[in-house]
């Protein structure tokens, strides 16, 4: 989960990387205040994307009072930057820069390993630095099992070269940066600019942190951190239900259990779909081992509501999930929805209590399903249905 720049702040704050003050506003009179609530001298008005680029496209103002900060919100509110709507500024306390230093720590999924960036040449271009003259851009590796300790820090700051007075400060945020990576579970956390002021202190100005869902049973406080309002309503309806789900922009929905075999119905589909037109799958649902009835219909409850799909394969393959239960929860779903179930269902059943689940299907008889002997059968005729 990627973090508003606001929420990263707030999270530095808490360990202790020093940060400006900042105040988040979703209006021109909030903005108003939250400049007064920083002293009424000189802030920045941010606009809060989960986007790169935001001083580029206008999204970053410098105001000199209240009344200024609250004319640059008026602006940036609603600006929109790369496909992304501004609902939220921050107003940061202006901070008098003398020079702008970049620092990440992520997760090298490729070489299974924790990297650290860092350079003297912080600000905007960060990425045309690090393909214009990657020698200006310091990689280092971090073992995982070590983080980022004072040794670390030393090697990171030498090997970006910085100099005599400024690099033990920089190698102490660094540290404390560190601090955030591993405490708050995350797989990126990025400053740039992490700047010098002029009075020789080291803050950090701007900062992208995503945080590793997989570790959100560690922390029930990240929760709050979610934006709600931009979750896809679909997703957050899978979600409530404990669906595994992911939406995707194709035609077909699938339902599966197990993630392997929904994973290869989405390949079967999609050569299947080659021949009809190129329709594709339209989601990722696995109902998992030992589904219910209930779950079933909730699933088919998520995948009917997508106005994308036009028809829907269910492939389940019983081994703890019984195919009676599975075709129970077809049939409920569908007597639930009633009329507004209009989309042709094809479903494929094997393995544990397969004749009961076929014998269920048959018998309700109901003109929108099709069952299928085989996957390959199941997903043709489901990409077939599809493209009518
Ligand atoms: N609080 C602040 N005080 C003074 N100058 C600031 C402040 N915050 C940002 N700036 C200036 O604005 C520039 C852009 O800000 P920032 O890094 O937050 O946005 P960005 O880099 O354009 O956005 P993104 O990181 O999303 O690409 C900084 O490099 C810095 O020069
Ligand atoms: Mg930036």
């Amino acid at each position: 989960m990627d973090l508003f720049e606001y929420q990263a702040r707030d999270i530095f704050e808490k360990h202790g990387v020093p940060v400006l003050g900042g105040v988040v506003a979703t209006t021109p009179d909030e903005a108003r205040e939250g400049a007064e609530k920083l002293g009424g001298g000189t802030v920045v008005v941010k606009a809060q994307v989960k986007t790169g680029g935001r001083g580029k496209a206008g999204g970053v103002k410098l105001a000199h009072s209240p009344d200024e900060a609250a004319q640059q919100a008026s602006e940036i509110l609603g600006m929109d930057i790369k496909g992304h709507t501004v609902h939220r500024v921050m107003i940061a306390a202006g901070a008098q820069i003398a020079e702008e230093y970049y620092f990440s720590v992520l997760l090298d999924r490729a070489n299974r390993n924790y990297l650290a960036m860092c350079s003297v040449e912080g600000g905007m271009e960060i990425e045309e630095l690090a393909v214009e003259r990657p020698e200006a851009l310091a990689r280092i590796a971090v073992d995982p099992a070590v983080g980022i300790d004072a040794a670390k820090a030393a090697e990171i700051v030498e090997a970006a070269g910085f100099d005599a007075e400024t690099k033990d400060k920089v190698a102490e945020a660094i540290q404390q940066l560190w601090t955030v990576f591993s405490e708050e579970d995350a797989t990126l956390v990025e400053v740039n600019p992490l700047v010098k002021t002029a009075d020789g202190e080291i803050v950090a100005l701007d900062g992208k942190v995503t945080l590793d869902t997989n570790a959100d049973f560690r922390h029930p406080e990240h929760a709050e951190l979610e934006d709600a309002a931009a979750a896809d309503p679909l997703e957050a309806k899978a979600k409530e239900n404990d669906l595994n789900y992911v939406k995707l922009d194709g035609e077909v929905g699938i339902i599966g259990n197990g993630a392997g075999l929904v994973m290869s119905t989405l390949d079967v589909v999609a050569y299947a779909g080659e021949k009809h037109d190129g329709v594709k799958p339209a989601n990722f649902l696995d109902i998992g081992g030992g589904a219910n009835a209930q779950v079933m219909a909730a699933g088919l409850d998520v995948i009917l509501n997508d106005a994308q799909v036009k028809s829907v394969f269910v492939n389940v393959f019983g081994g703890i999930t019984a195919c009676d239960e599975v075709a129970k929860g077809i049939v409920g779903a569908l007597e639930i929805l009633g009329d507004e179930a209009s989309k042709p269902l094809v479903v494929r059943l094997d393995g544990n209590n397969v004749d009961k689940g076929r014998a269920i299907l048959d018998e309700a008889n109901h003109p929108l399903v099709t069952l299928a002997e085989t996957m390959d059968g199941g997903a043709d005729k489901a990409a077939e249905l599809a493209n009518a």
